[in-house]
């Protein structure tokens, strides 16, 4: 992290996690292990257990986000969520283009940046993801291929819209696996992500962009892989299940 230069947010990914009841007991017990956190703290919960997440986070550090919204603003899209549906909750934030949209849910580079637009639009902040499968690894294309998901993903988006963006990189091969990247291989990516913005855009544009690094980081990996210079956190999915290791994770970040 370089807090000089931009914040660091630790992201909890809950998935498809967690009833509303479930929910609740989940942020009373992690509210007052995180209210002195010196990083941005947010949950992205599923759909349903969003009122009550905004709920019991009202008036505290913790902000809440999505998983994903639709493209459209509106419509017949059975089953789909919009980003101003989101937004006038006061939902502050969503996840886009998740591996496992991608892999699961017929997500592509093209959507992921439709979806960019729209959430941005609507006024969220969005976490976009990027990351490279084990083969493209194997290959020596994940630079390559990180860069270009980044760049089709930002397709349109405004340098003051950028303001709004977070990019998480999750390489596929280490998310709910138990295997992460080594800190230099996070660091790595992070740093390549950061060149291509600093290309569309520029070098301070990228200099001010979070970029986490999310796989199966947990309280015990979480402190060198934050201690990166290009590494601003981290999108924690299994690990934001359990209020104390997200804490510690949140600590680490806090440094
Ligand atoms: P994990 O998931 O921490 O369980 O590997 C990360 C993510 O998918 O965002």
């Amino acid at each position: 992290m370089n807090k000089a230069l931009r914040s660091a947010v630790i992201a909890g990914n809950w998935k498809m996690n967690k009833t509303p009841s479930e929910a609740k007991t989940l942020i009373e017990e992690l509210k007052p292990l995180v209210a002195n956190a010196g990083c941005g703290v947010v949950i992205c919960v599923p759909f349903v257990d969003l009122q009550v997440a905004l709920e019991a986070t009202a008036g505290t550090n913790i902000k809440v986000g999505a998983q994903n919204c639709h493209f459209e603003k509106s419509g017949a899209f059975t089953g789909e969520i919009s980003a101003d549906m989101l937004k006038e909750m006061g939902v502050e934030y969503v996840v886009l283009g998740h591996s496992e949209r991608r892999q699961y849910f017929g997500e592509t580079d093209v959507t992921v940046n439709k979806r960019t637009l729209a959430a941005l639009n609507a006024g969220l902040k969005a976490i976009v993801c990027v990351g490279e499968k084990l083969e493209d690894r194997e290959q020596g294309i994940t630079e390559e291929l990180v860069a270009l998901q980044t760049k089709i993903a930002l397709q349109g988006v405004s340098k003051q819209a950028l303001k709004n963006v977070i990019i998480a990189y999750e390489p596929v091969w280490a998310i709910g696996t138990g295997k992460t990247a080594t800190a230099e291989q996070a660091n790595e990516v992070c740093a390549a992500i950061r060149a291509t913005v600093a290309k569309v855009y520029d070098q301070e544009t990228a200099d001010g962009l979070t970029i986490q690094y999310g796989g199966s980081m947990n309280a015990g990996n979480a402190a060198e892989l934050v201690a990166q210079p290009d590494v601003d956190g981290g999108l924690i999915g299994g690990a934001s299940l359990k209020a104390a290791d997200f804490a510690v994770i949140v600590d680490a970040a806090s440094k």
